[in-house]
């Protein structure tokens, strides 16, 4: 598939924070369209781009309620066509998110459904008789929190969501929603699209008969939604193997068009995930267990080796260190410079292994996350300000100008984070140091050195502990987990070094001799061998 070819990189585009043109101060279109320059100098291929469809805003705009068209707030359809050629002319695809586990509660559908049970759109969505004790049909929670089920009067029937009670969840059983589908993929596609992020890949389909998911372990009223959703098998609300039957065909329609299927595959359990993947299924499944593990060898060991050893497309994983709805990997790995490194180091490792690493808006310039105070937060799912979803979404911070240069006007609707100000794009290009400089580095190394799709990975786990590190072919990618620096000794040539100190980039004229390379905290590097071929231990000894 050659759009998630050799080398290629995607960028997470969080639209409403990128860049305002319309001084309203919320990112739009043509703010993307403008500064299409910043991702393809970053070296990005393939832009994903949060959605901008008709939406109440209860969730971000995954609550659609029209998915041909354009919320006035961030364009026109026209722009779109502009975005797209403009990209087009930049070497730079352009996939767009399809909502289609739910709608929002205001979609003419949802309201037509909820009117009566005779209404021919009543069955488009998933709706089921109250208990015999008056309460929800069976035991499924929210992703958000609570129970899956709304009680709507005006039927006498409760109502599936897995996620907001505004966002109903689409019956995938119904011949008429999958057609709906097909229409709305071709809308896109006759546009110039190059594919679609299909949100909550997991989801669409549910059990026939609705059962109850097993339940491993009891709920206590004040555990928070991952607590809650973690008490049960998702053996039935998620996963039905049916879901796959929808990818191959929606995989058939985008053939006709070179377009790609990009999956958000919410799954911790790595076979699970490869289950969605390949055979005429999705083309590219975004793994996301990697935001959920602490700075640990060991941890990031097994989520990074597990997806990469089960699934039989090499170039299939999707990988992130931070996304819209996750707290930004800087944060989530101690804050400050260490965050900085450790983030870094991250990017580094993903961008070497087999797939595609996806780099979520603001994670080039190290940003972290905000701190929003209660009075200005916009998102209702929760966690503190600082780690509710809020704090990943705030604006970019483009220049040392007047409100950094994201909006004309004098408004936002998130405030900046902290340490925005300071780390703008134009304030860090040409620092060699910079977040932004070393990303740029990272990934013009993962274009010129990028192995073979199939290329094996091989883990170098008989390494110090406090290493960690693996070998594919010509490249060996080792990074210092520990507080304290420590030595290796490696030969070959650095073709990345995420703090620019481990040494002299050429480290050896020979492939017999070896250096010792010197590590700080947190710091990765990629050397290339000298060797050709792979008839031995290449690059450390
Ligand atoms: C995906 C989106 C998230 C949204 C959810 C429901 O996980 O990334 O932002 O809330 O789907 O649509």
């Amino acid at each position: 598939m050659s759009l998630l070819g050799h080398g290629v990189v995607g960028y997470s585009l969080y639209l409403r924070s990128f860049a305002d043109t319309n001084g309203n101060g919320e990112g739009d279109l043509r703010g993307v369209i403008d500064h299409l320059d910043h991702l393809r100098g970053l070296g990005v291929g393939l832009v994903w781009i949060a959605p901008f469809y008709p939406s109440p805003m209860v969730d971000g705009g995954y609550d659609v309620i029209d998915h041909c068209g354009v919320d006035a707030r961030f364009g026109t359809l026209d722009d779109v066509d502009e975005l797209l050629d403009s990209a087009h002319s930049l070497g730079m695809a352009v996939v767009v998110d399809l909502i289609a586990n739910h709608t929002s509660n205001q979609h003419p559908w949802f309201i037509a459904a909820r009117a009566s049970r005779s209404n021919p759109w009543h069955d488009h969505y998933v709706w089921a008789d109250p208990s015999d004790d008056g309460g929800p049909p069976n035991n499924w929670v929210s992703y958000f929190g609570g129970p899956a089920w709304t009680y709507e009067p005006s039927v006498g029937q409760y109502y599936l969501h897995l996620f907001h009670a505004e966002q109903p969840d689409l019956n995938w059983r119904h011949a008429e929603v999958r057609r709906e589908y097909e229409r709305i993929l071709r809308f896109w596609l006759d546009r110039g699209v190059d594919g679609f992020r299909v949100d909550v890949a997991q989801g669409l389909v549910k059990d026939e008969h609705l059962r109850s998911n097993p339940q491993t372990r009891s709920l206590d009223p004040g555990d928070d939604r991952i607590r809650q959703w973690q008490a049960f098998e998702h053996d039935r609300d998620i996963l039905q193997p049916e879901t796959r039957d929808i990818f191959r065909r929606w995989k058939q329609i985008c053939d006709e068009y070179g377009a790609i299927l990009i999956g958000e595959v919410s799954v911790d359990d790595p076979e699970r995930f490869a289950r969605l993947l390949g055979d005429g299924g999705l083309d590219l499944g975004l793994w996301l267990e990697p935001m959920h593990v602490p700075w640990s060898a060991h941890e990031l060991r097994r989520v990074l080796g597990a997806p990469v050893q089960l699934t039989t497309n090499h170039n299939s994983i999707g990988w992130q260190v931070s996304s819209l709805d996750e707290p930004r990997a800087v944060s989530r790995f101690g804050g400050g410079e260490r965050g900085r490194r450790r983030a870094l180091a991250l990017s580094t490792l993903m961008a070497f292994l087999p797939g595609v690493p996806f780099i979520y808006q603001g994670d080039e310039l190290g940003l972290e996350q905000g701190r929003i105070d209660p009075g200005d937060r916009v998102d209702r799912v929760g966690g503190e300000p600082s780690a509710g979803r809020d704090g990943c979404r705030t604006p970019m911070p483009w220049n040392t100008g007047p409100m950094a240069g994201f909006t004309g006007g004098s408004q936002m609707w998130l405030p900046f984070s902290a340490d925005a100000p300071s780390r703008s794009v134009a304030s860090q290009t040409g620092q060699t140091a910079s977040s932004l400089e070393r990303h740029r580095s990272l990934l013009a190394a993962r274009r010129h050195h990028c192995p073979d799709p199939n290329t094996a990975v091989e883990w170098l786990d008989d390494l110090m502990p406090s290493l960690l590190g693996f070998r594919r072919g010509e490249l060996t990618v080792i990074v210092n987990m520990a507080d304290e620096p420590t030595t290796i000794a490696l030969s070959g040539k650095i073709v990345f070094d995420s703090q620019g100190s481990a040494g002299p980039d050429v480290l050896t004229t020979s492939d017999t001799d070896v250096n010792l390379v010197h590590l700080s905290e947190a710091q990765a590097v990629v050397v290339r061998s000298w060797r050709s071929s792979h008839s031995g231990p290449a690059g450390y000894e």
